[in-house]
C-alpha cells in the first residue's frame, strides 16, 4: 500500500492511497477560482515524484513547470515555452510523445498554455488515444492529471466550428474512456476544475474520491444530497488551502500540506529564471521518439480543398478571439480578488497594531496617543472603504460573467457573440473592425453552407456509385484477388504489404524493401506486382499503382464514378491487405 500525505486534519495526517484512490477509484477536485486546487494538485505531483510514480499533467494554464525546481519532470509544450524541455510539439508529434513517455516511464507536463484552442484539441485527441493504447500495452501504473477540466471537457460546448466541436467530443470520449476503464490498465486519474455543473458528467461520475474546496451558492446546490448538510454549510467559508475529502461515505476536512516548489499561479509577478529549474536528461526519450517515428509510416492526410481550409481557419480565428476574451475577463476578476486579499491582510495588520497600542495605553495617559489612534482608525476606515469598493467591483464582474454566459448561449453564431461582447462589456480589446469581421464571417458562412450542400450531394453520388451492382461485383473480384496474394507463401505478402501503403508519388527501389531475400528476388517480386498492375515500374524504380489499377477497373463500368468513391475502394483494399 503506497500512500501520499496531502495535508492535516486536526493535526493528523491525511493520506491518499495511490493504488486505491488514484488508480482504482479516481479523484476529482472542485472549488472556486483561487481556492487552492492547483496548489494541491502540484503537491500531489511532488509526492508522486518522491515515490517515483510517473504522471502526466495536462496543463492549459502553464502552472506546473515549477515542479522542475526540484523534480526530474519534463515539460513538453505545444508552442514555444522558454522553460520547456521539448518545445514546439505539434499535434502530429502527439502520438510519438505519448508512446515515448509511457515507454520511458517519464513524468511529463504537457503544457498547452501557448497553444490555440483548436490546436489544444487537435493535440489532445491524438495524445490521449495513443496514451491509452500505450498504457494498455505497458501495463505499469501511470497517473493522468487534468487541471481546468471544466474548460477542456465542458458539459455543454459553445464551439460553433463543427471541426472544433467534433474534436471536443472526441477528447471527452477519450477522457471518459480512460476514467472508466483506465484503472484496469493501471492508469490513475485526477481531474481538477471550478464547477462540476459545467464539466461533462461522464468524466466526473467515474471518480469515486472527491475533494471540494471553497464553493459558492449555485455549486453547493448542485452537490446537495451528496454531502451532509453540515459539510455543505461549511463550504462557502473555507479558506484558501482548506478542503473536504469525500471517500467511502466519510467527509474529512483538512488543510492542504506545504509545497516544496513554487506554486505558479496566473499572477503576473511570477516568472522563474530557467536556471533555477532542474535539467532533465531527455536523450533517452528522444531516442525512443526517433525509434517510434521511424517505425511509423503513417498514411498522408486526405486532401481537402484549400478554400474549405481557408474558411475553417477564419472561423477558428474567431473562436480563438472569444477564448482569449474569456481568459482576459478571468484575469481581471482574478487580479481584483488578489487585491482584495492583499488589502485584507493589510487591514488586519493595522487592526493588530491598533490593539497592541491600546494595550500599551492601559494606565498611560490616553491623551498623548490620541492622535496616533485617530490616525490609525482613519487608515482602517479608508482601507475598509477600499475593500468595499473592490467587492462591489467584483460583484459587478460576476454579474458581467453571468451576462456573458447568457449571451453565449443565446447568440446564434460566433460573430454575434463578438458584437455582444462589445455592447455588454464595452471592452476596447475588441478590434475596431468588428462589424466588418461580422459581415465577412457571414459571407464566409454562407459560402461554407453552399460548400457543405455540394459536399452532401457529392457524398450522395459516392454512395450511389459504391452501391451499383456492377461496381460491387468488381470490388468483390479485386478483394478476392488481393486475398489470394496475401495468402501466398514466402516473403511475397510481406513485400505486398509494404508497397501497397506507399504514397503513389513515392518511388522505391528493391533495396528499400524489407524482406529476408536477396535484392534480385525482391526485384523479381516487385516486377510480378508491376505485371499485375499493382505497381508501376519506372526506370528500375517502382511506384504504388493500386489507385490507378482501381480507377481503370471501376471507370470501365462507371465512367463517371467520382474520385472519392474510388478513394474509398482503394482505402478499403489497403486495409484488407495490411490487416
Ligand atoms: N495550501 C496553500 N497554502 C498556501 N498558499 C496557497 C495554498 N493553496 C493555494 N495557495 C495560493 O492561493 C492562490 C490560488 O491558489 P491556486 O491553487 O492557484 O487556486 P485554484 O487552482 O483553485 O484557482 C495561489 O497564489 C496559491 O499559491
Ligand atoms: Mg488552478
Amino acid at each position: 500500500m503506497v500512500q501520499i500525505e496531502i495535508g492535516k486534519s486536526d493535526g493528523r495526517p491525511v493520506y491518499l492511497d495511490v493504488w486505491r484512490d488514484l488508480i482504482s477509484y479516481g479523484l476529482s477536485i472542485f472549488g472556486k477560482r483561487r481556492s487552492g486546487k492547483t496548489y494541491l494538485v502540484g503537491l500531489i505531483c511532488e509526492k508522486l515524484s518522491e515515490i517515483n510514480q510517473p504522471f502526466i499533467v495536462i496543463d492549459v494554464m502553464g502552472n506546473y513547470y515549477t515542479l522542475k525546481e526540484k523534480y526530474p519532470v519534463i515539460v513538453a509544450s505545444v508552442g514555444e515555452r522558454s522553460y520547456a524541455d521539448l518545445p514546439n510539439i505539434t499535434p502530429e508529434m502527439a502520438r510519438t510523445l505519448a508512446r515515448a513517455i509511457v515507454e520511458a516511464r517519464q513524468s511529463c507536463i504537457v503544457d498547452l498554455s501557448e497553444a490555440r484552442m483548436l490546436e489544444q484539441y487537435e493535440f489532445l485527441v491524438e495524445f490521449l488515444e495513443e496514451f491509452y493504447e500505450a498504457c494498455k500495452h505497458e501495463k505499469k501504473p501511470i497517473i493522468l492529471i487534468i487541471d481546468e477540466i471544466h474548460r477542456l471537457v465542458p458539459e455543454k460546448s459553445t464551439a460553433r466550428l463543427k471541426e472544433l466541436a467534433d474534436l471536443i467530443k472526441k477528447v471527452t470520449y477519450w477522457v471518459t474512456d480512460i476514467a472508466r476503464t483506465g484503472g484496469n490498465h493501471g492508469i490513475g486519474y485526477i481531474i481538477a476544475g471550478q464547477r462540476e455543473a459545467e464539466t461533462a458528467k461522464t468524466v466526473i461520475t467515474q471518480s469515486e474520491v472527491q475533494i471540494y474546496f471553497r464553493m459558492s451558492g449555485a455549486d453547493i446546490k448542485y452537490l446537495a444530497g451528496r454531502l451532509t448538510k453540515e459539510t455543505l454549510d461549511k463550504l462557502p467559508s473555507l479558506e484558501t488551502g482548506e478542503a473536504v475529502l469525500v471517500a467511502d461515505e466519510e467527509e474529512i476536512f483538512f488543510k492542504v500540506g506545504e509545497r516544496r516548489t513554487t506554486p505558479a499561479g496566473r499572477t503576473p509577478d511570477l516568472v522563474l529564471e530557467p536556471g533555477k529549474l532542474k535539467k532533465v536528461d531527455i536523450s533517452r526519450l528522444r531516442k525512443i521518439m526517433q525509434k517510434l517515428e521511424r517505425a511509423e509510416a503513417r498514411p498522408k492526410p486526405k486532401q481537402i480543398t484549400p478554400e474549405y481550409e481557408e474558411l475553417k481557419k477564419k472561423i477558428a480565428q474567431m473562436q480563438q478571439k472569444i477564448h482569449e476574451l474569456t481568459i482576459e475577463r478571468d484575469t481581471v476578476i482574478e487580479e481584483m480578488e488578489i487585491r482584495i486579499e492583499q488589502l485584507k491582510v493589510e487591514n488586519s495588520r493595522l487592526r493588530k497594531e491598533n490593539e497592541s497600542l491600546k494595550a500599551k495605553l492601559q494606565g498611560v495617559s490616553v491623551e498623548a496617543y490620541k492622535e496616533e489612534i485617530e490616525d490609525l482608525n482613519r487608515r482602517i476606515a479608508t482601507l475598509e472603504g477600499k475593500i468595499k469598493e473592490y467587492k462591489e467591483q467584483l460583484a459587478e464582474a460576476s454579474r458581467l460573467e453571468d451576462e456573458l454566459e447568457r449571451i453565449r448561449q443565446a447568440a446564434k453564431n460566433l460573430a454575434d457573440d463578438i458584437i455582444d461582447f462589445v455592447d455588454v462589456l464595452g471592452l476596447d480589446v475588441i478590434p475596431q473592425d468588428t462589424i466588418e469581421m461580422k459581415k465577412r464571417l457571414e459571407e464566409l458562412e454562407q459560402k461554407l453552407r453552399i460548400y457543405e450542400t455540394t459536399e452532401k450531394e457529392r457524398r450522395l453520388r459516392v454512395e450511389e456509385t459504391l452501391n451499383k451492382i456492377g461496381v460491387k461485383e468488381r470490388v468483390r473480384g479485386m478483394r478476392v484477388f488481393l486475398e489470394r496474394l496475401k495468402l501466398k507463401s514466402g516473403v511475397f505478402p510481406k513485400i505486398l504489404k509494404q508497397v501497397i501503403v506507399l504514397d503513389p508519388s513515392v518511388k522505391i527501389r528493391p533495396e528499400d524493401v524489407e524482406a529476408e531475400v536477396t535484392v534480385e528476388t525482391r526485384r523479381k517480386y516487385l516486377k510480378d506486382l508491376a505485371r499485375m498492375g499493382l505497381l508501376i515500374e519506372d526506370n528500375g524504380k517502382f511506384r504504388n499503382g493500386l489507385s490507378l489499377w482501381v480507377t481503370n477497373s471501376i471507370r470501365k463500368i462507371d465512367p463517371s464514378a467520382p474520385d472519392e468513391a474510388i478513394d474509398k475502394i482503394v482505402e478499403e483494399l489497403i486495409r484488407l491487405v495490411v490487416s
